[in-house]
């Protein structure tokens, strides 16, 4: 069975979740790691993990709610990391695509949440676009932190900076896509990865454009299987494996 790392698992983008999760089982998808990113999603994922035993739940504030958020939401923050299932802050970080005027604010709501990462002793779940090299700067302060670079798709280079620093890669939809080189990267990256969905967005080939849901996973993981010439049986055992080292949850 396959863990989804990385979805955003809301109310307002699924009709029934209930069905989500029915068809997700169905396709080999065990567990499901979703991630909050403003006030709102993260009291959302606090429900989530009490009602469904197969969900685990990251806390964090995304950087494009950094001129939004208020100090309180990351006091509420805070006081819930150490919460039953609560198992990294994120998503967290850095996006220079959309939001290049607020880089000082983005870095210092990134850096806080890494401060809290340390203090607590959990993993981040990192968000970061267009910013890979203050990502990297900010997250060299902290080398006791470790985690997931969510949706990576940097060079070759950069995933080895990164693997080095002793995080792993998570790695979604993008792999399928017909323009993208991120799959040259596999046989490099591979003992290193981590499968997400990131749903509801990066919906794997042959579905992009569409809603995103976690059974896509199998569709990632048939990609990887066939590209790499491997097993489903060895993708599982090497992420999975990754799952357990970062999030310390029984997979
Ligand atoms: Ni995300």
């Amino acid at each position: 069975m396959l863990v989804d790392t990385h979805c955003h698992l809301y109310k307002e983008y699924y009709d029934s979740l209930t069905e989500v999760f029915k068809e997700s089982f169905l396709n080999h998808v065990s567990k499901f790691i979703v991630a909050g990113c403003d006030q709102k999603s993260n009291e959302e994922v606090l429900t989530l993990v009490k009602n469904q035993d197969s969900v685990y739940g990251c806390l964090g504030i995304h950087p494009e709610f950094v001129t939004t958020y208020q100090e309180e939401d990351l006091l509420f923050l805070e006081k819930h990391l150490q919460d039953s299932k609560i198992v990294a802050i994120g998503e967290i970080g850095l996006d220079y695509h959309y939001n290049k005027d607020s880089k000082e604010q983005q870095k210092e709501l990134f850096e806080k949440q890494l401060i809290l990462a340390e203090k607590y002793s959990l993993p981040v779940v990192i968000h970061s676009r267009e910013a890979t090299k203050d990502t990297i700067e900010i997250l060299q302060k902290f080398p006791k932190v470790k985690g997931i670079i969510h949706s990576f798709s940097g060079s070759l280079e950069v995933a080895e900076i990164y693997i080095k620093m002793g995080y792993k890669l998570g790695i979604n939809g993008v792999v399928t896509f017909k323009n993208s080189h991120l799959k040259e990267l596999l046989p490099s990256i591979f003992p290193h990865i981590v499968l997400e969905t990131d749903s509801p967005y990066l919906t794997p080939h042959p579905y992009r454009g569409t809603k995103n849901s976690p059974k896509n996973i199998l569709l990632i993981a048939d990609f990887i299987c066939e590209y790499l010439n491997i097993s489903k049986s060895q993708l599982e055992k090497v992420t999975n494996e990754n799952v357990r080292t970062v999030f310390d949850i029984l997979v």
